[in-house]
């Protein structure tokens, strides 16, 4: 069978953004950044973004294009006889995790839709946002009919192939998301109070990094914004033409990814405070703050529906990404085609799914690891875990088992001063701060 490529160059970029921008800028982003102290986790998941998160975005896309193969296929081909396609199952196993909860809240997302499409979140309901929020999320089904339908879209884009589904639906929604973030986030500058929320973001309070937790949530959540360690980049990467440069493919989708991250940052945090809206509120965060923005702004019920229709559309980019990962490597495996392959692995995670949401309702005394409910856990285990040692073992790959003429040839940096500066990023820099992270965690240093 031949694999399928992208289109056009532009095709492909469009797609890895789309991968990028997501859930994970605006509603990851806010709750994390509002747990770990504003300002301070800000400068580190940036630190991290500039000094882990491109360089081996770079590695992680190089790698796939160069063996034209899914995220264990990959490993196996280009170091083979070696163990290193086993840490291809971190990705697989990823994938399932973090798609299953990620249904669940773009599933919250099209329900908001629904609301400010219906009128009902024109005003604020009788018990506020945060009472309808919570009583929607711990309902037995409604919340789960939402995740199926959100799941069904993944599915129809996936199965309709890399050319015509995931390409062709990235070209309008992303600049239509960037306009209305732009526009929200100079509304919210302009409430009463936003100065605090600016505050928060940009003036760290130094302390916070006293805390070995914050730097294994920066960590994490720059990997989950890039899409990376996972196999997402590398699958999408294998699509790729090998007359088609990368370093500047990379970079562009690491500002791309930044700048979405910062502006969802301006919208929120203005309001968090000048609402009074507890910034540590976690995953509901931006469900309360978002809608309480709408209400206050001059057209705002339309404005409410329009952003939660584009954000439905980045969300869709980024999970036909997670749920390209299985797919790409269980149809080769099983060689089923890629329909029977993509419905099979959708509805999979559907099921875990459903573990999620309920662990809002009767699961919510359900907390998997120390104090964090169902969907906190495995988000846990996936993005601060998992797609970290997926990056490492990527960026060992480039780093160790190639040579460095090999690793500067295969991003295309051959004879290039910055591709030194890259090289040795992902060579040392790169693996010793996962595993310095690592260590700070588990309180080894
Ligand atoms: N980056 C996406 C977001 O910010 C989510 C995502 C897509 C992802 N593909 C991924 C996260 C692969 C980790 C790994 O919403």
């Amino acid at each position: 069978m031949v694999r399928e490529k992208w289109g056009t160059k532009l095709g492909f970029m469009l797609a890895a953004m789309g991968s990028a921008v997501g859930l994970g800028n605006i509603w990851r982003f806010s709750f994390v950044a509002g747990n770990s102290g504003g300002g301070a986790f800000l400068l580190l998941y940036l630190t991290f973004v500039i000094l882990l998160g491109v360089p081996l975005l770079l590695a992680e896309v190089s790698i796939g294009r160069k063996a034209e193969s899914d995220v264990v296929g990959s490993f196996k081909k280009l170091a083979p006889n070696t163990p290193w396609y086993l840490t291809g199952f971190f990705g697989i196993a990823s994938s399932f995790l973090i798609l299953s909860f990620y249904a669940v809240v773009a599933g919250w997302a099209i329900f908001y839709f629904w609301n400010y499409l219906n009128g009902s979140y024109f005003s604020s309901p009788e018990v506020g946002y945060e009472g309808a929020f919570g009583q929607f999320i711990s309902h037995s089904w409604h919340p789960i009919a939402w995740t199926a339908l959100f799941m069904i879209l993944t599915i129809i884009i996936v199965l309709s192939g890399v050319k015509k589904g995931i390409e062709a639906a990235n070209k309008i929604f992303m600049p239509l998301l960037a306009l209305i973030l732009i526009g929200l986030a100079f509304f919210s500058l302009s409430l009463d109070g936003a100065s605090e929320g600016v505050k928060f973001l940009f003036q760290p309070d130094w302390t916070a990094l006293s805390d070995p937790s914050i730097y294994i949530a920066a960590l994490g959540q720059a990997f989950f914004s890039l899409s990376l360690g996972m196999g997402a980049m590398l699958t999408y990467g294998s699509y790729l033409r090998k007359e088609n440069k990368l370093p500047s493919a990379a970079l562009g989708i690491g500002i791309m990814d930044t700048f979405f991250a910062v502006i969802s940052g301006l919208v929120i945090f203005p309001a968090v405070f000048a609402f009074g809206i507890d910034s540590s509120s976690g995953p509901p965060l931006v469900f309360i703050t978002l809608p309480s923005i709408f209400e206050q702004m001059p057209m705002g019920g339309i404005v409410g529906l329009v952003f939660f229709f584009a954000l439905i559309l980045a969300s869709l980019s980024s999970s036909v990404s997670i749920l390209e990962v299985p797919t790409a490597y269980f149809m080769r495996i099983l060689g089923w085609t890629r329909f029977a392959t993509s419905v099979v692995m959708g509805a999979i995670m559907f099921v875990m799914g459903i573990g999620v949401s309920l662990g809002f309702g009767i699961w919510s005394g359900v907390t998997p690891i120390g104090d964090l409910n169902i969907l906190d856990s495995m988000d846990y285990i996936a993005s601060n875990i998992l797609l970290p040692l997926g990056g490492l073992s990527m960026a060992l790959l480039i780093g160790w088992y190639f040579s460095k003429s090999e690793a500067l040839e295969a991003t295309d940096f051959t004879g290039s001063g910055i591709g030194q500066v890259w090289y040795y990023l992902v060579k040392f820099v790169a693996p010793v701060m996962i595993i310095l992270i690592f260590l700070n965690k588990l309180g080894v240093i």
